[in-house]
């Protein structure tokens, strides 16, 4: 008979124990349980739309069901959705680009994972805006990379400039990547076409991987978005169909890969995920022609931003730059509190109101921001408003 294993020297590795919490699911348990009760939720918390995939998906799905055995394809993705991912960046940004170029990946979190393992070396030094989408500082640690990050905020629209890349390049290591949202997440602000060239060339010129988190385009309120992979041939651009295409649980989305990582990418790919969902890859090329239906759905964003904006304007809160694009507010609280999670955590008991503490994308200053997404139905969205005024004001009244 076998010993009983002797475990008292078994510990998580320190890297993977470093790992932040991702404090919005925290939030969404709650309002779960809240709704189990039978009790009212407003669902203001997740960045993620409640409508599924568009019809065209669907209908794809359901063919290639009935049609083929969906097995493995090959590691950088069908062949007809990279060339539909090319397509879209000639009629939307009026790029060409190789569809050879493009790694389909099972979300932009699977292309985060390659583009860091293929660009970095342990040690490495990587910036990021502060507040930033919490991943990223969160995988960057367990792979054993330094986070430096760009404290910004209203005066700033929330967004780097090359001011602050150089000040970074001047600290001792240098620096060596760069992770840009643009439309952010949790602001919602987007770097204007001419900062974004300049960031790209500047990072080229330096030696500084930049890694384009373009996962919000097509979501913008007037400007037009501009990708980096017009501006510099050794930028990563990530993006996914979670957002615009509201498929967040199908796990798709995409790398524009520059030609020196190419090799690389497609063999870590293959060694750590063989290829994305072949299943979702199918769902990915419907998408790619429901343009009129995930319009409408970006209508419905826009009125949910202006009834947020509008309600915030009632209550007070006025330390904010009004979201560009993505379907995010990211607003300052001070003059309520010192402590968003306690806020929130109070928010959602009294109102059933549920928003992302700050300090999810910012452990510091984050103590006195929350995070409205907007990307619910009008009713939620018009509900979760009145519900935060209410409380506002009772908080006012009774201090
Ligand atoms: C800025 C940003 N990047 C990436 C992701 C992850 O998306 P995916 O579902 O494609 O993995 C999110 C999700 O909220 C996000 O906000």
């Amino acid at each position: 008979m076998l010993a009983r294993p002797d475990t008292r020297h078994f510990a998580p590795s320190k890297r993977g124990e470093a790992v932040g919490p991702f404090i919005v699911m925290d939030v969404v348990k709650a309002a779960t349980e809240r709704a189990a009760k039978g009790l009212p939720v407003y669902h203001l918390e997740i960045g993620q739309p409640g409508t599924g995939a568009p019809r065209r998906a669907q209908e794809a799905v359901l063919a290639a069901m009935q049609a083929s055995p969906l097995g493995y394809t090959t590691s950088f993705g069908r062949e007809d959705l990279r060339q539909g991912l090319a397509r879209h960046y000639q009629d939307f940004y009026g790029v060409n680009v190789d569809p050879e170029r493009f790694a389909v990946v099972a979300g932009s979190s699977a292309g985060f994972n390659l583009a860091f393992i293929a660009a970095f070396e342990a040690g490495d030094r990587v910036a990021m805006a502060s507040p930033c989408y919490p991943a990223y500082r969160n995988i960057l640690g367990a792979m054993g990379l330094e986070v430096v990050e760009i404290p910004v905020g209203p005066e700033d629209r929330f967004q780097p400039s090359v001011a602050h890349l150089q000040a970074a390049l001047e600290q001792p290591g240098g620096l060596q990547g760069l992770i840009l949202a643009s439309p952010s997440n949790p602001t919602g602000t987007m770097v204007s076409p001419k900062t974004l060239d300049e960031i790209a060339r500047f990072c080229h010129d330096q030696g500084i991987r930049l890694i384009s988190d373009e996962i919000y385009h097509g979501l913008s309120y007037g400007a037009k978005e501009a990708t980096a992979l017009a501006s510099s041939p050794s930028a990563i651009v990530i993006n996914s169909f979670s957002k615009y295409y509201s498929m967040t649980g199908w796990r798709v989305g995409w790398l524009i890969v520059p030609e020196d990582l190419r090799r690389t990418i497609d063999r870590l790919q293959a060694n750590m995920f063989i290829c994305a969902p072949h299943i979702a890859q199918v769902a990915a090329l419907g998408a790619l022609d429901a343009r009129d239906e995930l319009e409408a759905l970006k209508q419905t964003y826009a009125s949910n931003r202006d009834t947020l904006l509008a309600m915030l304007k009632a209550a007070g809160v006025t330390t904010m730059a009004p979201p560009d694009g993505a379907f995010y507010i990211y607003a300052d609280i001070g003059h309520l509190t010192q402590d968003s999670v306690a806020f929130c955590a109070r928010l959602l008991d009294e109102t059933g109101l549920a928003l992302t503490p700050g300090v999810d994308f910012d452990p510091v200053r984050g103590q006195h921001f929350v995070r409205f997404s907007f990307c619910g139905s009008a009713e939620d969205v018009k509900r979760g408003a009145d519900a935060f005024l209410h409380f506002v004001r009772k908080r006012q009244l009774n201090s």
